[in-house]
């Protein structure tokens, strides 16, 4: 299996499976000299933990963190960080009869078919406790990119049919589903409860603003800032798109209708999300992906055997009703990876 690397300058490897010992993290590149903070890693892991969200998984994992290297008196060294963060709470006795059948919509047949053997307990590899892993390299490098003046904030703009329609930063911190509109909030937190009761699941769309990003950051032409960003956000399970500035809804416009005009106090509009030629322009980068509803919900569904016999599958354990909650801090953690590894070839360490 390959894959397992992120990023040119500033690259992380992650490994660990789901129900294993631990799940972990190599960051490599990152400047010598920094103060990690700790506390703000610690809050950071506590938005994605399983368990730290009572519309969430039942799951409950510490997540605490051990760095094993690359600091010294409390100072990155410019060596490799490697980062552990052990398991405590698997109980893989749940997947048993997910052992033989294929969840419809996971990861389970195409890598049964990829490997011919796959660790089924909670997805091995393909479970998004993987991300915890990415969300502490990306913590770190958030902090790095916040002393820069550089402030990344994902947020969910809708949850099933439920739009966000206001944009208030303020509240986002206030609401269980991280949303910028009050209204709506309360509207998505009932309809995660409701398709729990269900035994279902539900999809949703997080945006992301980047503020503080100067002008220049992206190296055309294959390592454009969208399409490393694209590659970064699209690497987390269960995305299903990206869309940058006014995304889609671009086609059906006129160019005059499109174009970000300037004038001497900079751009009079932001329909291109913050870049040009994939490279930033200074103002604030924008996108929004959509991820899809769980895959594992616990209603009966056809599926296959391992031996492709037909059969019925509801799948037990402690499955998220909506990811898309958990998956808004891992934006933030790939956005940040990202965007410091441009930094990085554009300003050096
Ligand atoms: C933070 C996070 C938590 C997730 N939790 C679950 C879960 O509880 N149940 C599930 O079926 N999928 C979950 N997923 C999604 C699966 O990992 C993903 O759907 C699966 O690997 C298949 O990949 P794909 O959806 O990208 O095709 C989670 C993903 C993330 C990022």
């Amino acid at each position: 299996m390959s894959g397992n690397t992120f990023g040119t300058t500033l690259r992380i490897t992650t490994f660990g499976e789901s129900h294993g010992d631990a799940l972990g993290v190599v960051i490599d590149g990152l400047e010598s000299g920094f103060s990690i903070d700790m506390d703000h890693l610690f809050r950071q892991m506590q938005r994605r933990r399983p368990g730290g969200n009572p519309l969430g998984t039942k799951r409950q994992e510490p997540d605490a963190i051990e760095i094993v290297s690359g600091i010294f008196q409390g100072k990155t060294t410019g060596t490799p960080i490697a980062i552990i963060i052990r398991n405590t709470n698997q109980r893989s006795g749940d997947y048993d009869d997910i052992s033989k059948l294929y969840r419809p919509g996971h990861a389970d047949h195409t890598w049964q078919q990829k490997f011919g053997i796959r660790d089924w307990r909670g997805g091995g590899r393909s479970s998004g406790r993987e991300t915890a892993a990415r969300l502490a390299a990306g913590a770190i490098a958030m902090q790095v990119l916040s002393q820069k003046g550089i402030d990344i904030q994902a947020y969910a703009i809708q949850i099933g049919t439920v739009v966000a329609e206001a944009r208030d930063y303020s509240i986002i911190g206030t609401n269980r589903v991280s949303a910028p509109d009050a209204a709506a909030a309360i509207q998505m937190e009932e309809l995660i409860e409701k398709v729990r009761e269900d035994n279902d699941s539900v999809g949703g769309i997080i945006e992301c603003r980047i503020t503080g990003l100067p002008a220049g950051l992206g190296e055309p032409v294959f390592d454009k800032v969208e399409a490393l960003l694209g590659h970064a956000i699209l690497s987390i399970g269960a995305t299903k798109g990206i869309e940058f500035g006014d995304g889609f809804s671009v086609a059906s416009r006129l160019g005059s209708e499109n174009n970000d005009q300037m004038d001497s106090n900079g751009f009079l509009s932001n329909h291109a999300g913050g870049m040009n030629g994939g490279i930033t322009n200074g103002d604030t980068l924008l996108f929004r992906t959509a991820v899809k509803p769980t895959a594992s919900i616990g209603r009966p569904q056809k599926t296959i055997d391992i031996g492709g016999n037909e059969q019925t599958i509801v799948v037990e354990g402690r499955h998220d009703p909506c990811i898309c909650v958990r998956i808004i801090p891992v934006v933030e953690a790939m956005a940040a990876i990202t965007l410091l590894s441009l930094w990085y070839e554009q300003y050096g360490r």
